[in-house]
C-alpha cells in the first residue's frame, strides 16, 4: 500500500521520527538544514501534506503557490502568527496546530525566566565560570524577592494559569488581564484587570503570556513601561513582537525594569543585541516547551491532525478563522 507523502521541514524527538517514517512517505532536507520557502513550495509538489513549523513563514504568496495536491498543513506550534489564515481559506487548505499540550513546560520556563531575572542568574554564572569569584561579600549580586510580590500576567490562558499556580506556591500575589475574567475554578484568587494598564500600574514583576495579534503587539512599549512600578521585572515567554525592544532596553538601562528574563524576541533567532550586551537580562533561545515529553505531544497532535484529515475524520485542532 503507497504511504501518503509527507513534507517534513524539521527533526523531531524519536518518537516522532520513528511515527513518520512509518506512517508516510517522508520528504525531508538532507542533514536537518532549514527548508526556505522555495525548497518547501518544491517539495510539496505532489505532497499530501506538510509538517512545518514557525520558522516557515507560509505567507499570501505561499498560498497562491502551494500545489493543489496538498490536503492539510500542520504547524508544530500553537502560535500561528506565521501564517496567513485568510489566504488558507481561500486554497481551502486546513491547518492543525498543537494546542493544549505546552502550558507546563513553558510556565517551567517562565518561572525560570522570572528567578533568573530576579536573582541575577546570568551575573552570578559569570561569576563562576570567568573564575572572578571572591570571597563571601554580603552585598555582592542582590538581588529581588519574589514572595509577598504582585506577579501581573498578561494573557490569563493555559500558560498564565500554569504560570499563576507555581508563582503562588512561590508566595506571589497574583493579578492578571485577559480577554475576558474567569472563573475562580481556573485562576483560585487572582484579581481581575479588565483594563491591562491597570494592570501595569501594581506589576512588580510582570510575565507576558498573550498571542501576538493586531491588538497586543507592541503592548510593552515606552509608554506601557512607564506604567510599571520603578524597578519592575519583566518575564517573556510568549512572543518577542509583544515588546518594542529598543524601549525595553532604554527602561533596563535607566532602572525602570530592574531585570529581563526573556525567551522569544522579535525577529528570532536574530534578537536585538542591545539585550545581549546588558547584564541585568537572563536570555535563553525559545526553549519554552524544549522537554521530550512536551515536544513529542505536539508533535503526535500535529501528526493526529494530519492523519485525521486525510481519513476524512474529524481533526482534533485544526485552526479557525
Ligand atoms: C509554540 O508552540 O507556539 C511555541 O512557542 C513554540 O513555537
Amino acid at each position: 500500500m503507497t504511504k501518503p507523502i509527507l513534507v517534513v521541514t524539521s527533526r523531531y524527538p524519536k518518537a516522532i521520527e520513528e511515527r513518520i517514517d512509518r506512517e508516510y512517505d517522508a520528504r525531508r532536507n538532507p542533514n536537518a538544514a532549514f527548508m526556505s520557502q522555495e525548497e518547501l513550495l518544491a517539495a510539496a509538489e505532489g505532497a499530501d501534506a506538510l509538517f512545518t513549523t514557525p520558522a516557515n513563514r507560509l505567507d499570501a504568496d505561499f498560498f497562491q503557490r502551494v500545489p493543489a495536491t496538498v490536503k492539510v498543513i500542520a504547524t508544530f506550534s500553537v502560535g500561528y502568527e506565521h501564517i496567513d489564515l485568510a489566504a488558507a481559506e481561500k486554497r481551502k487548505i486546513p491547518i492543525a496546530y498543537t494546542p493544549g499540550v505546552n502550558a507546563e513546560a513553558t510556565a517551567d520556563i517562565a518561572m525560570l525566566l522570572l528567578l533568573g531575572a530576579s536573582r541575577r542568574a546570568y551575573e552570578a554564572q559569570e561569576l563562576v565560570r570567568t573564575g572572578t569569584w571572591k570571597p563571601l561579600a554580603p552585598d555582592m549580586l542582590l538581588g529581588w524577592q519574589v514572595g509577598g510580590k504582585v506577579l501581573g500576567i498578561f494573557g490569563m490562558g493555559r500558560v498564565g494559569q500554569a504560570t499563576a499556580r507555581r508563582a503562588r506556591a512561590f508566595g506571589m500575589k497574583i493579578h492578571y488581564a485577559n480577554t475576558r475574567k474567569l472563573p475562580e475554578s481556573a485562576v483560585a484568587d487572582a484579581i481581575y484587570h479588565d483594563d491591562p494598564h491597570e494592570l501595569l500600574h501594581v506589576s512588580e514583576f510582570l510575565s507576558l503570556h498573550a498571542p501576538d495579534t493586531p491588538k497586543t503587539h507592541h503592548f510593552l512599549n515606552a509608554r506601557t513601561i512607564g506604567l510599571l512600578p520603578r524597578g519592575a521585572i519583566v518575564v517573556n515567554t510568549a512572543r518577542g513582537g509583544l515588546v518594542v525592544d529598543e524601549d525595553l532596553i532604554a527602561a533596563l538601562k535607566s532602572g525602570q525594569v530592574a531585570a529581563a528574563g526573556l525567551d522569544v524576541y522579535e525577529g528570532e533567532p536574530k534578537l536585538h543585541p542591545g539585550y545581549v550586551e546588558l547584564k541585568n537580562t537572563f536570555l535563553l533561545p525559545h526553549i519554552g516547551s524544549a522537554t521530550i515529553e512536551t515536544r513529542t505531544a505536539m508533535g503526535m497532535l500535529a501528526l493526529d491532525n494530519i492523519d485525521a484529515v486525510l481519513n476524512g475524520r474529524p481533526a482534533p485542532s485544526l485552526l479557525r478563522r
